[in-house]
């Protein structure tokens, strides 16, 4: 029997009409728990439980669940009698587009798309135009979408992968099937934070592009080291390829200029979706004007397609102005809030970790964080998949579920604070932290410890 009943019958029902019962496959999870509701920074599933959300939905709703303030936004235009036209432009999205413009200093002009997939498929196609090339290079650890350039070397178990190469590149292993061999070979993973296998790409391949997660963020937090983005933006500069930042999980999270705006450092095409509109569907693209007029090129040759038929559309559109506008409300008070709760989370597991001997580290940057079960802070995948205790940080987050705490059930996978979050919240976990690790750090002798224990 379930300990999760009514989740289980709607995943069976819904299994016999959706392969595998679920519509990304990504969702797919154990335990198997159906949720019905959301509210700030809580969940519900459809046995009566509530939850402290830390997954965030892959990380969207920084302001927390339906946010009054988004969702009136949306309210209102769908009450105006706005809709899908499909036909020339809309204020709205010129709104959009000027937010976006004024906040973020890498943007002179944008496009809206509506999923993060579609916003790096456009920026990889514009940069090959623009360029007259065809490879690309992309980071070991990161990811960018599900098409053919980017559906490659995400979590590759080392044993697919070999050993560290540096400099130089990794073979491209799909995480998907169906991606043709012959475009495989355009496509050159590297490992994060390493300038010289960049250069060594360079010289061998006429690359059009390189994208990275300014932050590596689909395998928890993984910080660029100093100088790494900057270093990226001269080999870009040197070499003539277009410097895309993949600005998906990191942008209006970390800053609402962007994580490149932290670090002054200026992308030539930056993507952006999930936090910009706090869980509507919607991604833009934005960028450089000499490179995004190309989608209006007069020669017709060289004109890029850009196309949808449910491009800013008008509910997630509003719902992206709305995210901003709360976003820029009051100096920068979301992000202040959340950096708070943040080191607030950070300090507290710290302090788990030295009182219980664990060797692991917290790594976090605002209002995002990772645990990781190894003695330092992870500079790429190879780092993180030989030092990582994978086992023990999936059994902490089956038990942190358990107890009403929602992290995502999959080692590394990122934790998101959002402005719904409160100091209470964050004690209560930091509690459940010190309980659970307390129990797992008694019951598995085989568990890596430093060599102190601080009581
Ligand atoms: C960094 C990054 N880029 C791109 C994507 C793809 O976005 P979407 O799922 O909206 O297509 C994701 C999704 O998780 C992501 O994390």
């Amino acid at each position: 029997m379930s300990e999760y009943p009514n989740s289980a019958r709607i995943l069976q029902r819904n299994r016999q009409f959706v392969p595998g019962g679920v519509v990304s496959v990504n969702r797919a999870t154990s335990p198997e728990i159906v949720f019905v509701k959301g509210q700030g920074a809580y969940i519900w599933d459809a046995d009566g439980n509530r939850y402290l959300d830390y997954h965030a939905a892959f990380a969207p709703h920084f302001l927390g669940h339906n946010d009054p303030y988004v969702n009136e936004a949306v309210i209102r235009t769908l009450r105006s009698g706005m809709s899908l036209f499909g036909s020339g432009t809309t204020e709205l999205e010129g709104q959009l587009a000027e937010l976006v413009c004024r906040h973020v200093p890498s943007s002179d002009s944008i496009q809206v798309l509506n999923t993060g997939s579609e916003a790096t498929y456009q920026a990889l196609r514009l940069a090959r135009a623009v360029t007259g090339r065809d490879h690309i290079i992309v980071m070991q650890g990161g990811y960018n979408g599900w098409h053919n350039d980017v559906a490659c070397n995400l979590m590759t178990p080392i044993s697919q992968l070999g050993p560290r190469v540096s400099p130089g590149e990794y073979p491209f292993k799909p995480i998907s099937s169906g991606i043709p061999e012959v475009h495989q070979r355009l496509v050159h993973p590297i490992n994060f934070n390493d300038l010289d296998s960049v250069r060594w790409v360079c010289e061998k391949y006429s690359i059009a592009a390189l994208i990275l997660e300014p932050v590596l963020q689909n395998i928890g937090v993984i910080k660029p080291r100093p100088g790494y983005l900057a270093g990226l933006r001269r080999l870009a500069d040197h070499y003539g390829f277009v410097l895309i930042f993949d600005e998906v999980k990191t942008g209006f999270r970390h800053a609402i200029g962007g994580y490149g705006s932290i670090e002054g450092v200026k992308p030539d095409l930056v993507v952006f979706g999930k936090a910009i509109a706090n869980g509507y569907p919607i991604a833009v693209l934005a960028g450089k004007e000499e490179l995004m007029n190309w989608f209006v090129h007069p020669d017709l040759s060289k004109r890029v397609l850009l196309a949808g038929t449910y491009n800013a559309h008008p509910v997630p559109t509003a719902a992206a102005i709305a995210t901003i506008e709360r976003l820029a409300l009051n100096d920068g008070e979301v992000y202040r809030k959340v950096e708070e709760l943040g080191q607030q989370m950070e300090a507290g597991i710290n302090r788990v970790i030295q009182r219980l001997g664990l060797q692991a580290v917290v790594v976090r940057q605002g209002s995002a964080f990772c645990v990781y079960f190894m003695d330092h802070e992870p500079v790429d995948w190879h780092d993180l998949a030989e030092g990582h205790n994978f086992s023990f940080d999936e059994k902490l987050r089956q038990q942190l579920i358990q107890s009403g705490i929602y992290f995502f059930p999959l080692a590394t996978k990122q934790c998101s604070i959002s402005f719904a979050h409160s100091a209470a919240d964050i004690d209560s976990t930091i509690e459940q932290i010190e309980t659970i690790l307390s129990r797992l750090t008694d019951s598995a002798l085989s568990l890596p410890q430093s060599k102190t224990r601080a009581d």
